[in-house]
């Protein structure tokens, strides 16, 4: 098949641009940064710069390419900062996720492009009501605190106009599996606490894996929402303690709630403590998915070894301002 990868650049289409060449498809990759077009070369992909805030360029470029597939990868999350604004962090990707999407499907629409895919997310987006665990049927959080409200806005938007046009969403887990994935700064730095109890429940992905389900949705002919997690949803106070282990971090913070709502906000606070998790049950029955990290108890360890022998080799910087370096060493 010949696809077209939007986002061919990122932390996931650097994943999946592989794996689709491996299954003999032929993929043109599009990136935002004139930097990455060799990167996206190098991966097996044809390269064509694109903003897909532009609809006459995603026009052009889709109907110059004449692909049979479109996978929407776009985000703006590189080099994101977190604050206690979760909507100006991802008002870029909320614009990729609303005029991107309806930019893609229209030239999608005008090409005859027979499959469509694209990015959402999984965690933190169901009703926080009932079990722990939800799958693609039960209902998204009718009430989403206030900085999050235009992000999950912008999901929901995605979700329908793909769904509606007869394509695949997938919502996918936390990512990681990459040395500058989101969550290593915060814990190594400490900045991420166990808030509460820390009972709010994430589902995590890797990125391999996630790679992997989308290739499995591009080649099927069905459409509909699949949640892309890994098998074991779990709450903050369980995965927290074993990231910091396998990144060689000290261990997280504990913040009741008052502290971490006067730091960090509210949609901190509902992560750390009412949070659901979603189910892999669909994507695994109607795909034949399975992960190859089915927990991140293993996949952390995997993703993070060399990063946490290279903080275990860090001399203490008590231990350096009184001894030398030779001494350190023993
Ligand atoms: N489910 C999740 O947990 C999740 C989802 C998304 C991202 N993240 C995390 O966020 C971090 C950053 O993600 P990332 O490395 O993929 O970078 P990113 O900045 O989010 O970029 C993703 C892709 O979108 C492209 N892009 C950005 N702006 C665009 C635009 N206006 N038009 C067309 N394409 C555009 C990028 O191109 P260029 O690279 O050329 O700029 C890249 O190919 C990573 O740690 C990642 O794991 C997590």
């Amino acid at each position: 098949m010949r696809v077209f990868v939007a986002g061919a650049s990122g932390a996931i289409g650097t994943r999946l641009v592989p794996q689709l060449v491996d299954r003999g498809h032929e993929v043109i990759g599009t990136f935002r940064s004139p930097q990455h077009a060799e990167r996206v070369r190098a991966l097996g992909a044809q390269p064509i710069a694109l903003d897909l805030l532009d609809p006459g360029a995603v026009r052009r470029a889709v109907l110059e390419t004449e692909p049979e597939a479109i996978v929407h990868q776009a985000t703006a999350l590189a080099n994101a900062r977190f604050s206690r604004n979760f909507d100006r962090t991802f008002a870029q990707t909320n614009r990729l996720r609303t005029q991107g999407t309806d930019a893609l499907l229209a030239a999608a629409r005008e090409a005859d492009v027979r499959r469509f895919v694209a990015q959402s997310f999984a965690s933190y987006r169901y009703a926080r009501e009932g079990g722990p665990v939800k799958t693609e049927d039960d209902p998204l959080d009718p009430t989403p605190v206030a900085t999050t409200r235009e992000s999950n806005a912008a999901m929901r938007h995605l979700e329908e106009a793909v769904t509606d046009a007869g394509g695949v969403v997938l919502r996918y887990g936390l990512f990681y599996g990459a040395a500058n994935d989101g969550l290593i700064e915060p814990v190594r730095k400490r900045q991420f606490p166990i808030v509460g109890n820390g009972d709010g429940i994430s589902s995590f992905i890797h990125l391999d894996d996630a790679a992997a389900a989308t290739v499995l949705a591009l080649e099927d002919d069905g459409a509909g929402i699949y949640n892309v997690v890994d098998d074991e949803p779990a709450p903050v106070r369980e995965w927290l303690p074993v990231l910091a282990d396998a990144l060689g971090a000290k261990p997280a913070r504990r913040f009741p709630r008052w502290l971490a709502r006067l730091f960090a906000g509210d949609a901190a606070v509902v992560i750390g403590t009412e949070a659901r998790g979603a189910s892999n049950a669909k994507v695994k029955r109607e795909l034949g998915w399975e992960p190859r990290y089915p927990s991140w108890r293993e996949g952390f360890v995997a993703a993070y070894a060399s990063i946490a022998l290279a903080e275990r080799r860090k001399p203490d910087p008590a231990a350096r301002a009184g001894q030398s370096p030779a001494r350190l060493s023993r």
